[in-house]
């Protein structure tokens, strides 16, 4: 499987764009060296349905996945936030659940409810798979990545993604989004050989499609894990942090400069030993961390990166603000990059967005 073939490094541009780049220069820096007056941010599911003009285009697509394989509209709601904020990083616009549709099992999402797909519960299923298949798919979102980084400001850094390999199987599994994942916990004690080999599929691929948007033009890469949390230690070992580690070890096989960022949401004591195994130079931090924690333990070995919750940006005010700021002067003494701890939500006013940037931007002490 192309996958696990490690390839000439392509990763050379990133390593001579980085010094305007404040979010990528931050990335590649080690923790003794100067930080930046204030953190860099982007916002998890910046390009979304909080902005009048994303939601313009959607209106347009004909289907959500129709505008992620849109190279041309892809890359304008990508830009979207950039444009009206001047993030200091842009995410590829795109979703987790490409992966699987590229991979034979196909993706719908229904307004208002969400993606459907065919739940793949047997090796049959599985088997239906084919991992060869997947290169018409990614070419597509490829050739997006190619479009934002021509048409991106120099300042900013673009971010290419994947879900990781756990939380993409809850979806093939389950056929939809499950509130506790049941069904994928299930397969995974009931036939842990299936489990393996999807999770194994999984991997792979991920390695294939992270490896392409880097070759295209992306400088660093986020690999959420939004549902790592429902697995009990033993598990989470074996179906996130191995699958993990390989794709971390194969991307610093073959693309050794570009930095990764990891989000193993909702994990709790297990961000840290995640951060040591995996090697990732970034940890995404979701809400329910404490800053002392984030602040003690995380940040000397990484860049942290968070955590204000989405729901206190929505309503705004002086809670708010001040949450900003302690956030802010909690980790200012280390390598930090603001964002929320997980995407926002789409009912957030805009206002509330232009505040926060500004606060951010104006921390400087
Ligand atoms: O701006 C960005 O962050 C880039 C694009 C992006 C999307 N999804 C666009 C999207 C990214 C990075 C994702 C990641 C993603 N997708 C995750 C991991 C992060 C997380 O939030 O935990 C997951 C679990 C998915 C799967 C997914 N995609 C679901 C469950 C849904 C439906 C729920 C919802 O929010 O509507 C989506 C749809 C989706 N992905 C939308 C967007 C902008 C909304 C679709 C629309 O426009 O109707």
């Amino acid at each position: 499987m192309s996958g696990g073939q490690p390839q000439k490094s392509t990763d050379q541009s990133a390593s001579k764009a980085s010094s305007n780049k404040p979010f990528l220069k931050l990335l590649k820096q080690g923790p003794k060296d100067p930080l930046p007056a204030t953190p860099p941010i982007w916002m998890m599911r910046q390009a979304g349905r909080y902005l009048p003009e994303y939601r313009e285009v959607r209106k347009q697509a004909g289907g959500f996945l129709n505008l992620c394989y849109n190279p041309k509209n892809a890359c304008e709601v990508t830009l979207q936030p950039i444009r009206r904020y001047g993030f200091d990083a842009a995410i590829l616009f795109s979703d987790i659940l490409v992966v699987p549709d590229a991979l034979g099992q196909p993706v719908r999402f229904e307004t208002g409810e969400g993606p459907r797909l065919d739940p793949i519960t047997d090796a049959a299923g599985l088997a239906k798979l084919d991992p060869l298949k997947t290169s018409k798919t990614y070419s597509s979102i490829y050739e997006t990545v190619d479009r934002i980084k021509s048409e991106l400001p120099d300042e900013t850094t673009l971010i290419g993604f994947c879900g990781a390999p756990f939380t993409v199987a809850t979806y093939m599994i389950a056929g939809r989004g499950t509130p506790d994942q049941a069904p994928a916990r299930t397969l995974a004690y009931r036939d842990p050989d299936l489990f393996q080999n999807m999770i194994d599929m999984l991997v792979d691929s991920s390695i294939e499609y992270l490896r392409g948007q880097i070759d295209a033009g992306a400088q660093v890469v986020q690999v959420f894990d939004s549902w790592a949390s429902v697995l009990p230690d033993e598990e989470f070992q074996k179906w996130c942090l191995e699958p993990m580690v390989r794709i971390c070890e194969a991307l610093g096989q073959s693309h050794p400069l570009t930095p990764i960022i990891g989000f193993p949401r909702a994990v709790g004591p297990l961000y840290k030993p995640y951060l040591e195994k995996t090697g990732v130079n970034a940890i995404g931090c979701d809400t329910s961390l404490s800053l002392s924690y984030i602040r003690d333990e995380l940040q000397p070995h990484a860049v942290v990166q968070g955590n204000l919750d989405p729901m206190l940006l929505l309503n705004g005010g002086p809670q708010f603000e001040n949450r900003v700021r302690k956030i802010i002067e909690t980790l200012a003494g280390g390598r930090h990059i603001f964002n929320l701890g997980h995407g926002i939500i789409k009912e957030t006013p805009l206002k509330n967005v232009e505040r926060l940037v500004e606060l951010v931007r104006g921390s400087a002490k």
